[in-house]
């Protein structure tokens, strides 16, 4: 059917990494999107206490390792010891919290494009900067043809990130309550390149004001088979998706 032809041509960004099938936000969720013939992958970014940035969507080891406790309070020494695979399945045990610098490599190795979320660092607002000053070193290492998305809930910090890093493309994330707000001259203010619209409540009058205003558009996170088909209808670029690989599936049979 055509609507599964539709989907090969588009971008689905596998959300924290194949995360139905392998922990988030380790190296072996962005491992399985090579395997799966996904070309991009989002996660999440934050901070350690001396200045290591590591692949985290929460900022406490609580959900998804063996330990627990604020990430502002180990130092990267700690990782080794940290287990962020057992939580999920038994053969991911050993996984360990990536650090910029392995994911970098990772990308690099597989060739694979990055969405890479900058969370807001809410132990320690202050850090946020020097995590901004240490990514734009890390980014440093990515293959010039990896394509890359940084993007953030916080406009404030990504703006700074631009603002230092201006040939990055960025993108605002917005959660749904949130875009009755003035997004345009919050994305203006940003120098953003996309928006990422949370899924919810999101129209196909507000995709077009988007795309009328001149953004790229990335929708999160869609599982639904239809609704993927029906925002791709409506124009937006890509898809930030927990289950990529059914997509996938569908997009080659
Ligand atoms: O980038 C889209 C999505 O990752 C934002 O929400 O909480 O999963 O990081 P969250
Ligand atoms: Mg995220």
């Amino acid at each position: 059917p055509c609507s599964f032809k539709m989907l090969t041509t588009k971008r689905l960004i596998a959300h924290r990494g194949m995360s139905s099938l392998a922990p988030e936000n380790t190296l072996a969720a962005f491992s399985l999107c090579k395997a799966h013939n996904i070309q991009w992958f989002e996660c999440d970014i934050d901070i350690l206490r001396d200045g290591t940035i590591i692949v985290s969507h929460d900022d406490t080891l609580d959900r998804c390792t063996d330990k627990s406790g604020q990430l502002y309070n180990i130092s990267h020494d700690d990782i080794a010891n940290i287990d962020a695979g057992s939580w999920f399945a038994d053969q991911f045990i050993g996984e360990k919290l990536p650090t910029l610098e392995q994911l970098i490599t990772l990308a690099n190795r597989l060739e694979l494009n990055m969405n890479i979320e900058i969370k807001s660092c809410a132990a320690s607002p202050e850090l946020t900067y020097t995590l901004i000053d240490n990514l734009i070193v890390g980014l440093k290492n990515l293959d010039p043809e990896r394509e890359l998305i940084v993007s953030s809930f916080n406009h404030l910090a990504l703006t700074e990130f631009k603002r230092r890093s201006p040939e990055t493309q960025v993108a605002c994330l917005f959660e749904s309550h949130h875009l009755w707000n003035d997004w345009n001259s919050i994305l203006d203010s940003c120098n953003a390149d996309y928006i990422h619209p949370e899924d919810k409540g999101l129209t196909q009058e507000m995709v077009h004001k988007f795309k009328t205003a001149g953004f790229k558009v990335n929708v999160w996170t869609v599982n639904d088979h239809a609704r993927a088909n029906q925002l791709f209808n409506w124009g937006v670029d890509g898809i930030c998706t927990d289950i990529a690989h059914e997509f996938a599936i569908q997009s080659i049979s």
